[in-house]
């Protein structure tokens, strides 16, 4: 089908990287059903959103989007909508008797059935899938003929999650913990370069438990690592996001040894109380928590750290809030997500006391101010060192390239576009808020 012909898909993601992976799998699958991507809702025949559902009123603001695409529906009838991800999952039939114009629902376990579902859509029906069905869905989502990809690349290896913090719906909403087969994966990852990706962030909500089958039986992460580690032309292996309780020797060792492992760890505490590590069902205490990145930097001294925090957890004193800014001292991060606890209805916390919320804001703001300070300083001190960057896309300045140190930093450079998908060694001279800048090694050796 030539592309004039072709209906079009808007896509909106919302959330982790998770749904970044699923809305291209979705665009694929429905790629075959005669899709192909726009960037705009105006001139689109399907409207798809990927929501999320882990923080603040996320089935409301799904339902004023949605409001939004009203006038759309009234001057194209056959424009189809569609809700996917966490908020299909926990609303289901729900949005379609809310918004009578939403035509399809499909949980995050359900993607392979798009195609079918786009069919029954097309014939005027409604379609809805939430269920958590045995088949497994990556077996459906095949890719379609090799279509050249960027430098940088997900890769889905664990889904769910049984840990069931007291605050979280991906329990309820991704279900219980399933990982993917080695050979899939290994599959998939060479898929990948042979495409043109140089980095692969393996994903998962707990992807640190991941124990696939594999040729010697269940798999680690760490095994998994080593093995990925084999492919020729993959340059660079990183994983998101980890539970503290699954950091196993192994994958602390792999830290240390793995040339390709890069020195970037994502790994949420939430908060520093034992009191509230408790109440949150974290299963650790704060001291755990500092030993084991004691380790962590014992293996790879410059590892940068990253983490995710909660203020205003119910029951959270003046006290527990202090604990959490002495672990964040002891700690040091690179980088770091923090926000404020918003209640999830199903979930243990929300039926507890709440926090006073000019309490929870005036914490938000300290834990970010010292968040802030210490990113920016592990930033500044890059100044001067050389880093080695994979070159992603031209920057917003003439000549500009932009990449990712191994550090995850974001670094601007005057570089040739032909230096895209490649690994460079590049001097930092400069840091700014969000990213560092930086010149050519060779250039400075010249
Ligand atoms: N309230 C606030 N933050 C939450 N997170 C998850 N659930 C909630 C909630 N109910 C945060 C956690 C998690 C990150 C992805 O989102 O910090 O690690
Ligand atoms: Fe949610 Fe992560 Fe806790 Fe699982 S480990 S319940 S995904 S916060």
């Amino acid at each position: 089908m030539s592309d004039e012909n072709a209906k079009k898909l808007y896509i909106k993601t919302y959330g982790c990287q998770m749904n970044v992976y699923d809305s291209e799998r979705m665009a694929e699958a429905l790629g075959g059903q005669g899709y192909v991507a726009t960037d705009t809702p105006d001139d689109a025949d399907m409207i798809l959103l990927n929501t999320c559902h882990i923080r603040e009123k996320a089935a409301e603001k799904i339902y004023s989007e949605l409001g939004r695409y009203k006038g759309l529906k009234a001057e194209k009838p056959d424009l189809k909508i569609g809700v996917a991800g966490c908020v299909a999952q926990a609303e289901g039939a729900e949005i379609m008797r809310r918004q009578p114009m939403v035509d399809l629902v499909v949980g995050p376990q359900s993607y392979h059935r798009l195609p079918d579902m786009e069919q029954q859509v097309a014939k005027g029906q409604k379609a809805l899938d939430t269920d958590f069905p045995k088949e497994d869905k990556f077996d459906h989502l095949k890719s379609r003929p090799k279509a050249q990809r960027g430098p940088t690349a997900f890769l889905t290896v664990q889904e769910g999650c049984d840990k069931f913090c007291a605050f979280c719906v991906v329990p309820y909403t991704r279900g219980a913990e399933v990982s993917r087969p080695v050979d899939q994966v290994l599959s998939e990852a060479r898929d990948l370069v042979d495409r043109g990706v140089r980095e692969i962030t393996l994903l998962g909500q707990n992807v640190n438990a991941y124990h696939g089958i594999g040729a010697k039986g269940e798999t680690s992460l760490a095994d998994l690592i080593w093995q990925l580690n084999d492919i020729d032309g993959l340059e660079r292996i990183r994983f998101t996001t980890s539970h503290p309780n699954d950091m196993d020797d192994a994958l602390i060792e792999a830290h240390g040894t793995c040339d390709k492992l890069m020195p970037y760890l994502h790994l949420p505490v939430q908060s520093g109380s034992d009191r509230i590590l408790k109440a949150m069902n974290r299963k650790h205490t704060a001291e755990d928590y500092i030993r084991l990145i004691e380790r962590i930097r014992a293996a790879r001294p410059d590892i940068l750290m990253s983490g995710d925090f909660i203020v205003g957890f119910p029951g959270e004193t003046d006290q527990d809030f202090e604990d959490t800014m002495a672990l964040v001292r002891a700690v040091n991060y690179g980088q770091a997500f923090s926000f404020k606890y918003s209640t999830r209805p199903g979930t243990p916390a929300a039926e507890r006391a709440q926090v006073d919320p000019d309490v929870a804001s005036d914490r938000l703001q300290r834990l970010q101010a010292l968040l802030n300070e210490q990113q920016r300083s592990i930033q500044d001190a890059m100044v001067g060192q050389e880093v080695t960057v994979l070159f992603e896309k031209p920057g917003r300045l003439a000549g500009q390239m932009v990449g990712k140190s191994e550090y995850l930093h974001a670094v601007h450079v005057q570089a040739p576009k032909s230096m895209r998908g490649e690994l460079v060694r590049v001097r930092i001279t400069e840091s700014s808020t969000n990213s560092l800048a930086g010149v050519l090694a060779q250039d400075v050796a010249a």
